[in-house]
């Protein structure tokens, strides 16, 4: 593994997938110790997409294999966006994170904290903050600070269900919204940037050549000049780290 500043973001350069996933398994078992350790609860927002699948199974076998991984039951579990389908749905992030992990580790169901796309879009969104607030109980006016929360990037540069073009990047109160996505032609539920940039660390996972062109255009900008969601990722005073591969590190 190899590791470059590419100021605000520490970028952590593991040689392959397999690396990868193992690096982030790892990433998140340090992080839950450390905040149990300092305030005896970890709070955590999982990303979706196929990139963190490999990692989740890899903490669910730490946790068969007894080794000393994650305490579960300390643990306070979020999702960081959510497709509007179904909890059983082949699309749903709950369901891929239940199938490849919350199944498979003692974590209580009350911590599990699925964003219910079955009340509808608003109602999900704000029921959703509704349990951040019960988890994290931040002071009047102030925001959860989540101690860890992960995120992919797509090919086009989107993070959670921030998408280009797309109301919720200019969402500037709200912790979590409804975003209608034209490319999509759905309603995706979403962190908003406040949220996320609260947190006490907030760690992108991403790999594969196809993330190669975006990534250096996120890390060390596009020579066009155009911006991506990703890049308005900025932790307020948490810290940003990036886990990749060789191939989406070719151009940095
Ligand atoms: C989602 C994710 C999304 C994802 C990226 C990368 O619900 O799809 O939250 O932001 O992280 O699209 O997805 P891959 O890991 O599948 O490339």
């Amino acid at each position: 593994m190899r590791t470059i500043q590419i100021p605000p973001a520490t970028v952590r350069i593991l040689p392959d997938t397999k690396a990868l996933a193992r690096a982030g398994a790892d990433a998140i078992t340090l992080a839950a110790r450390q905040a149990i350790a300092a305030r005896g609860v970890f709070t955590i927002a999982l990303s979706g997409g196929s990139t963190p699948k490999a990692v989740f199974e890899l903490l669910a076998h730490d946790h068969t294999a007894g080794n000393c991984g994650v305490k579960w039951e300390q643990v306070h579990l979020f999702f960081g966006d959510e497709r509007c389908v179904p909890k059983d749905h082949p699309d749903s992030n709950y369901r891929m994170a239940s199938e490849t992990l919350l199944s498979k580790v003692p974590i209580p169901a009350s911590q599990v904290c699925r964003i219910q796309t079955e009340l509808g879009e608003a109602a999900a969104a704000r029921r959703c903050a509704e349990d951040l607030r019960a988890a994290c109980q931040p002071g009047a006016g102030e925001l959860p600070h989540l101690d860890l929360i992960l995120l992919g990037m797509g090919s086009d540069g989107h993070t959670a269900s921030l998408f280009p073009d797309t109301a919720a990047l200019d969402e500037q109160n709200a912790w979590v919204v409804a975003n209608w996505v034209p490319m999509l032609s759905t309603h995706r539920i979403t962190f908003t940037y406040p949220l996320i940039n609260a947190a006490r660390e907030v760690m992108f996972i991403a790999g594969g050549a196809d993330k190669t062109t975006m990534l250096r255009n996120v890390l060390r900008g596009d020579p066009s000049g155009r911006t991506y969601p990703s890049q308005k990722v900025r932790p307020t005073a948490g810290t940003l780290t990036w886990l990749v591969d060789e191939p989406a590190a070719m151009l940095l």
